[in-house]
């Protein structure tokens, strides 16, 4: 059985105060009213993180949005995964289209991160997407099957069993298109079939992978009902508490 998850990534949002009090509502709404075994977790900026570890416990779990591919030392202003493991996080956001964009992050890069954030034990949430031209020219398998290999293919069978892979279409992300179940759905059984036949059909059937995209309250059930969708990576609703909650909820719905 794969793993159900539903991450929020609060991305560069919320003051430390309004965190904590977003973080604690969505704590006691999980708590009361999760109705499966599905993973909710909280990806926040590094200045919430010690705080929210400390009052989520085992019912909402904390993820960075990114690390540094260093251990330690002259990076001024950056964050490393030891140190985003230290106060309680288990996973970290690897790879978001934004990364990617904004920060010049490559496929390169990105693959040292991942190794990274492994060897502290912490689950990468690691992020494909492609742009609308790429969708509008075809080529977006060919760009998918790319970040993979580049990205993670690189990792033993061991390490990549750890992984989660998130699809985030980069025309989907804040701008209200969301992807139709059935173009989410195509994306994921080809991301699954290339799993396995990079490492075995065992390795592609137990890993889980997210839609992510203004997936929302009203379009999540059916997202999540589609046989290779295992889950969600949220961007604005889950700064609302209600949303989010409904979210982590589709499964069942
Ligand atoms: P939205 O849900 O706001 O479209 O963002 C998706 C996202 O980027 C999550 O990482």
């Amino acid at each position: 059985m794969r793993k159900k998850i539903v991450a929020g990534n609060w991305k560069m949002n919320l003051d430390y105060a309004s965190g904590v009090s977003l973080f604690s509502e969505i704590v006691n709404m999980v708590r009361d009213e999760k109705n499966g075994d599905q993973i909710a977790i909280i990806c926040s900026p590094y200045i919430h993180l010690n705080s929210l570890a400390k009052l989520g416990g085992e019912v909402v779990k904390i993820g960075a949005q990114n690390c540094h591919q260093n251990d330690n030392g002259a990076f001024t202003g950056e964050i490393s995964a030891g140190m985003v493991k230290s106060v309680g996080c288990e996973y970290v956001i690897i790879g978001h289209s934004e990364r990617r964009q904004y920060f010049a992050e490559s496929n390169e890069l990105l693959a040292q991160k991942t190794v990274k954030a492994l060897e502290n034990d912490l689950t990468p949430l690691f992020c494909i997407g492609e742009t609308l031209d790429e969708r509008n020219n075809g080529s977006y398998f060919e760009v998918l099957k790319t970040q993979l290999e580049q990205g993670v293919f690189g990792l033993s069978a061991a390490d990549f069993s750890k992984v989660v892979i998130a699809y985030e279409p980069v025309w989907a992300i804040g701008t209200g298109l969301t992807a139709t179940s059935a173009q989410a759905q195509e994306v994921h059984a080809y991301i699954r079939k290339e799993i396995a036949a990079k490492y075995s059909n065992e390795i592609a059937e137990a890993t889980s992978i997210l839609y992510g995209g203004s997936c929302n309250p009203k379009n999540a059930a059916e997202l999540f009902a589609q046989q290779d969708i295992d889950g969600g990576l949220i961007g604005g609703a889950s700064l609302k508490s209600r949303d989010f909650v409904d979210i982590v909820k589709a499964f069942n719905s």
